[in-house]
């Protein structure tokens, strides 16, 4: 019999929990996947009874589970499982009766998941160790941000890694959990007709949108601190760009796979103050409409006195310093309040040396478009005739579909539901590993270390448009287009 897991999420009411965790734990439940989940005991401070929390987890999770997937029955036996536990986690006291709690030999595998702010991350796995709650099996489960800057990052993965070694700490980045980003690794190294193609001598560019058409939402405060590029390209972006650029791993073993990513983050070019106004445009959105619904800007949203200077968009062209990608520009963007809500990579291949078409030669180019999000789509943007009698022979586009409704429907989970399976099950593949992280920090500083030294302001745009017009002249001044 495999082992029994106890979860302790701390941060058990805030709100990752209760929009993400508890309904993926309860889908997990719902398909019988985690059976090995003895007890999910969410942590918080504020003083209630198991009933009082059950009643609210009960109404929350039924709002953030698809009402085609609520089913009293499997609540009830789901509930089981759910406990609450009184509990400041700044405090090392508390921690006693939480090891006595745990305290059995039923579940040797403990689990910790921190869902509060990283500034605490700290001092909770200290406490935990004080109290006697590690056991040599245990796990700790971390939520980005991880830091602020490399700085705070290191002082987090220092303490954390006194009590829990880097085999047992997972840290997440939800974009791993995606299916699309998992089948980037099946469509690369799984069909050798591309890997030749898969360079400078056949890609042109490589662009990673992440379109959000939500504001702040209520998160001004920490956003205000953090911006776009820390919020959103220090993890999320450069995940997708590493699994993207990687050279083939020697096995699908997690080490194997985040050896080969990191290696593409230390080779992302430093971007420094003599190149940082070319390569970067920072924005923030003012009021406009969004789905036909007018909305606030970002300042009336987030009336802190940092905020006029934080980014809610952010557009770079990076580099990746090596044999495989020298040349090849990547153009990053991602932004709040924008038109729509999609994240896509496109892969654009060069185009023929010579045309020999009557269209425009900016139509010929061929791409792959992976879609993330809303819709998790692959397709091979190819070429060929324009059926007719015209005497000019024209090409016109045909999308090569790569993936097939069924599969679709088949991998409709959220991605808190891949990635919890997998730390209960030890598998840290979709986990970034400690180096990752850092790397990724260091470039990511380098930028910001730019911008202020260059005073790079932030340009406003129209909430319900792609970003400032500087956005696209980014990739305009080198002749090409964002993939529309
Ligand atoms: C989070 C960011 O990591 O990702 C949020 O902190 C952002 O600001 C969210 O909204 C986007 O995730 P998704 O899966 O909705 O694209």
């Amino acid at each position: 019999m495999a082992e029994q897991v106890d979860l302790v999420i701390f941060g058990g009411t805030g709100d990752l929990s209760t929009r993400k965790l508890l309904p993926a734990l309860y889908q997990l439940h719902r398909h019988g996947l985690a059976d090995d989940l003895r007890r999910i005991v969410a942590t918080g401070r504020a003083e209630k009874d198991r009933e009082t929390f059950l009643s609210e987890a009960h109404a929350n999770t039924r709002r953030f589970v698809p009402t085609e997937d609520w089913d009293s029955a499997v609540w009830e036996s789901f509930c089981q499982h759910l406990h609450y536990h009184t509990l400041d986690a700044a405090e090392a006291p508390h921690y006693q009766s939480l090891g006595e709690l745990l305290d059995t030999a039923a579940a040797p595998l403990r689990l910790f998941y921190l869902a509060t702010l990283p500034a605490l991350y700290g001092d909770i796995c200290a406490h935990l160790q004080e109290a006697g709650c590690v056991s040599p099996q245990s796990r700790v489960v971390l939520e980005k941000p991880l830091g602020h800057d490399l700085t705070s990052c290191r002082d987090i993965h220092r303490r954390v890694g006194e009590v829990f070694p880097e085999e047992a700490t997972f840290r997440i980045d939800h974009y791993l959990g995606k299916e699309t980003v998992q089948n980037l690794l099946a469509v690369r190294f799984g069909n050798p007709l591309l890997q030749p193609l898969w360079n400078n001598s056949f890609v042109d560019n490589v662009q990673i949108t992440v379109a959000e058409s939500i504001g702040v939402e209520g998160r001004g405060d920490y956003y205000a601190h953090t911006g776009a590029l820390r919020d959103m390209v220090q993890n999320h972006l450069l995940q997708v760009l590493s699994m993207v650029a990687m050279e083939p791993p020697s096995s699908l073993d997690p080490w194997a796979i985040r050896d080969e990513k990191v290696k593409v983050l230390r080779c992302l070019q430093p971007i420094t103050a003599a190149t940082i106004k070319a390569c970067s445009v920072r924005g923030r959105y003012d009021a406009g409409a969004v789905d036909g619904q007018a909305v606030r800007g970002f300042l009336e949203e987030a009336d802190f006195e940092q905020a006029s200077n934080t980014e809610t968009f952010v557009a770079l062209r990076a580099h990746i310093d090596n044999w495989r990608w020298a040349g090849v520009p990547f153009y990053l963007r991602t932004g709040k309040r924008m038109s729509r809500r999609y994240s896509e990579i496109v892969i654009e291949f060069r185009r023929p040396p010579f045309s020999l078409f009557a269209n425009d030669p900016n139509e010929l180019s061929n791409k792959l478009v992976i879609r993330l999000q809303p819709e998790e789509t692959i397709s091979l943007h190819t070429l060929n005739k324009k059926p007719g009698l015209t005497r000019k022979l024209r090409l016109q586009p045909v999308e090569l579909h790569l993936t097939e409704d069924a599969w679709q429907r088949d991998h409709s989970y959220d991605a808190y539901e891949r990635l919890l399976l997998d730390a209960i099950n030890g598998d840290q593949t979709l986990f970034m590993r400690g180096d990752e992280v850092e790397t990724a920090w260091r470039w990511v500083d380098s930028i910001i270390a730019a911008w202020e030294e260059t005073g790079q302001p932030v340009k406003p745009y129209n909430a319900g448009t792609m970003g400032p017009s500087a956005a696209t002249a980014l990739v305009a001044v080198d002749g090409r287009n964002w993939y529309e």
